[in-house]
C-alpha cells in the first residue's frame, strides 16, 4: 500500500472561523432553529417523521416554484422571454425533485402508515394552499377549491392567484402583442373562470410551430410550457400510484374518494392547445 487510506480530514492547516464574527452563522441565516423544530409527530411511530418531512420539503419546493413562476410572469409581461425561460427551466428541475421524492415515501408500507394515519384527523394535502396557488397560477382555475381556505390566513393569496391571469393567459397576451390575432374571449376573459380551449389559439400555435425561425421565442416558450405540464402530470401520476400502494381504495383524510379523485386530475390540461396542436402539425 503506497498511500495510506484517509479516515478523517486534517483541518489543522485550514483557517476555519470556529467562532464566526458578526453574529451570522449557517444556522441563523437559514433559520434552522425554526425549520428543524417544525416537526411535531402526533404518534410515536417511526415512519411519521418521514411522512412529515416529505410534506415539508415538498412545501418548500412549492414555495420556490411559485417564486420562480411569479418571476417568469413578470418577465413575460415585459416581453423578456429569455429570463422567463430560465425560470421555467428551473421550475422543471424542481418538479423532478418533487417527483423523485415519491420513491422515498414509497418505502413506507400500508402497515407503517396505518399505524399513525388516524392521528392525522381530516388534514390532507388537499388543503395545501401553496399547491392550489401553483395550480391557479399555471391555469387550473377551479374556483370551488378556494373554499377550503375561506377564513384562513392563506385566503387572500389563494383568491389573488385565482383572479390573476395564469401563466398561459400571459403567454397568450404575449402572442397577441407579437401580432397574432387572438379573440377578446381569450384575451379579456374572466381569469377566475376555467379556460375554454379556442380554435384561434390552436391556429396561432400552429403558425408558431410551422415557422419556428420567425417565431423562435414563442416556440421556445411553448416547449417549456409543455415540459412543465408533462412534469406536473408525472408528479400527479406518481402521487396517485404512491397513494394507491399505501392506502389502496380507502377514502382520503380530506374527504374525497381517494385514488378515484386523484385519477380525475390526470385528465386536466393547463395549456390545452399546446397538446391539441400536435395532432394538426
Ligand atoms: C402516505 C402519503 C400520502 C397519501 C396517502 C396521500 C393521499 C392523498 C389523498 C387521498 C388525496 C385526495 C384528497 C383527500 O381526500 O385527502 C390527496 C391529495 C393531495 N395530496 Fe396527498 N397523499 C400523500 C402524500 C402527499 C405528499 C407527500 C404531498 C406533498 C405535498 C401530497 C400532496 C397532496 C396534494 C397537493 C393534494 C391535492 C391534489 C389535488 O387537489 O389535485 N400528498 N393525497
Amino acid at each position: 500500500m503506497s498511500e495510506p487510506i484517509q479516515t478523517s480530514v486534517d483541518v489543522s492547516d485550514e483557517d476555519i472561523h470556529w467562532s464566526p464574527e458578526g453574529g451570522l452563522t449557517y444556522g441563523s441565516y437559514l433559520r434552522l432553529d425554526s425549520i428543524l423544530n417544525a416537526q411535531g409527530p402526533r404518534s410515536a411511530e417511526h415512519d411519521e417523521m418521514l411522512f412529515i418531512i416529505i410534506h415539508q420539503a415538498s412545501e418548500l419546493w412549492l414555495k420556490l416554484c411559485i417564486h420562480e413562476l411569479e418571476g417568469a410572469v413578470a418577465h413575460i409581461r415585459k416581453d423578456e422571454v429569455g429570463p422567463a425561460l430560465k425560470m421555467l427551466s428551473r421550475i422543471a428541475r424542481i418538479q423532478e425533485q418533487l417527483t423523485q421524492s415519491w420513491s422515498v415515501l414509497a418505502t413506507m408500507t400500508p402497515n407503517d402508515y396505518l399505524k399513525f394515519r388516524a392521528t392525522l384527523g381530516q388534514s390532507s394535502g388537499f388543503q395545501s394552499h401553496q399547491y392550489r396557488i401553483l395550480e391557479y397560477r399555471l391555469g387550473n382555475k377551479n374556483a370551488a377549491m378556494a373554499r377550503i381556505h375561506a377564513g384562513s390566513p392563506a385566503e387572500a393569496a389563494v383568491t389573488a392567484a385565482l383572479n390573476a391571469p395564469s401563466l398561459y393567459d400571459e403567454a397568450l397576451a404575449l402572442m397577441a402583442r407579437q401580432g397574432f390575432d387572438l379573440p377578446d374571449s381569450v384575451l379579456k376573459r374572466d381569469f377566475a373562470k376555467a379556460y375554454k380551449p379556442s380554435d384561434a389559439v390552436e391556429a396561432a400555435w400552429k403558425r408558431v410551430y410551422e415557422d419556428t425561425e420567425t417565431h423562435w421565442k414563442l416556440y421556445d416558450l411553448a416547449e417549456k410550457l409543455v415540459d412543465l405540464e408533462q412534469k406536473f402530470q408525472l408528479w400527479r401520476f406518481s402521487h396517485m400510484k404512491t397513494v394507491e400502494r399505501i392506502i389502496g381504495y380507502r377514502r382520503g383524510t380530506g374527504g374525497t374518494g381517494g385514488v378515484s379523485y386523484l385519477v380525475k386530475a390526470l385528465e386536466l390540461r393547463f395549456f390545452p392547445e399546446l397538446w391539441t396542436v400536435r395532432t394538426s402539425l
